[in-house]
């Protein structure tokens, strides 16, 4: 891994970057349990195993004072009525914040904490997102045409911890209602515990 600065190109139209270690393919198979209508899960699953997002990472030592960056796709499409979106996650140091920068597309970043506190932001091309310590983050893409492309940063010992979101989810969902995106409640989540 080099020690000495270096630079390299993000560029319109794919935005895959130049220089890359890790390329990461998430596809519907691994999203079992994260979409709320899951017939519509099973149906489509029992069709293709559709690939959903795929991240370009840059290899860097994951310890304090390193910054983990890369490139994010979130492809267009939905599952029922509930766009394609990334799994989600705390950071396991729940004290770690993170960038984004959206290159091309639009969406949803959804965002809460351990207490229950929710939050939505809108993304689009050349809107920049900080996600501040504690808030862990789901992107949504709400475009049916266009790939949602962004650059993110991260403390390089920040860890992913996916579980707490898998068990329930997200306390709001995005999906299609009258053919334009709506925020809904996620009938599956519950206050966390003494909170
Ligand atoms: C890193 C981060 C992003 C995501 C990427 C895929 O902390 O937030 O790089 O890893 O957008 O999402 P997940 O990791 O939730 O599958
Ligand atoms: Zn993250």
């Amino acid at each position: 891994m080099r020690e000495v600065p270096f630079s390299f190109e993000i560029q319109a139209p794919d935005y895959v970057p130049t220089e890359y270690d890790n390329h990461i393919q998430r596809k519907l198979s691994s999203m079992r349990g994260q979409y709320l209508n899951q017939d519509a899960y099973g149906d489509m699953l029992s069709r293709d195993d559709v690939l959903l997002y795929q991240v370009y990472e840059l290899k860097r030592p994951e310890i304090e004072g390193e910054l983990l960056h890369g490139i994010s796709i979130v492809h267009p499409g939905k599952v029922g009525n509930e766009y394609f979106m990334t799994k989600g996650h705390y950071h396991t140091i729940l004290e770690t914040a993170e960038v984004y920068f959206t290159l091309k597309g639009q969406g949803y970043m959804v965002m809460e904490t351990p207490e229950g506190d929710s939050a939505i932001e809108e993304l689009a091309k050349g809107k920049l997102l900080y996600v501040p310590p504690r808030w862990a983050h789901r992107s949504v893409n709400i475009n049916p045409e266009e790939d949602l492309v962004m650059f993110f940063v991260y403390p390089g010992n920040a860890g992913h911890d996916y579980g707490t979101i898998e068990t329930q989810g997200f306390k709001k969902l995005v999906i299609e209602k009258d053919g334009k995106p709506d925020i809904v409640d996620n009938p599956r989540w519950t206050q966390p515990e003494g909170k």
